[in-house]
């Protein structure tokens, strides 16, 4: 068997270093490893959107990611988003709209939403909807959650202008 291997990133601004064991899932080592448990496990096969993180800036599916694909890397979670006392916007707008139900999605969804209002600060709604087109949530029907990042676009527009 071969042995395990030292992995070293950024994740949610700190660097870290773990042992990971070859053909391990990204998602593993984040929620075991590492103890970020808003990763979250839908499907476990690209569909969902749930384990959803920021890689370099951009929205990838951990459950697709070898661990391997971390290397060197600058990850953020939900967790590394905000923090309870001080949320990112997008998390505050969740609570706030009543786009939570059971939360199951909700990391995956803000981290999606992160990454669309890096790259459209200004979405329309069809946007929102297109860019968390990849995230399902078997709760809330959408509509709030588009509300919530319509809104937290707003706040985040205000705060930079
Ligand atoms: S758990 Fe990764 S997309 Fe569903
Ligand atoms: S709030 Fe339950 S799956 Fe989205």
């Amino acid at each position: 068997m071969r042995e395990r291997q030292t992995l070293t990133f950024r994740l949610n601004g700190e660097p870290v270093s773990v042992q990971a064991a070859p053909g391990a899932r990204a998602l593993d080592v984040l929620r075991e490893a590492c103890g970020l448990t808003a990763v979250k496990e839908g499907c476990g096969t690209g569909e969902c959107g749930a384990c959803a993180v920021l890689v370099d800036g951009t929205a990838k599916l951990s459950c697709l990611m070898l661990a391997a694909q971390l290397e060197g890397r600058v990850l953020t979670t939900a967790e590394g988003l905000g923090s309870p006392q001080a949320p990112h916007p997008l998390q505050t707008a969740f609570a706030d709209c009543g786009a939570v139900q059971c939360g199951y999605c909700t990391p995956g969804m803000t981290i999606a939403a992160a990454d669309l209002l890096a790259r459209d600060p200004a979405p329309d709604r069809a946007a929102v909807r297109q860019g968390l087109s990849g995230n399902l949530c078997r709760c809330t029907g959408y509509v709030k959650i588009v509300d919530a990042v319509m809104a937290a676009a707003a706040v985040i527009r205000e705060e930079k202008s």
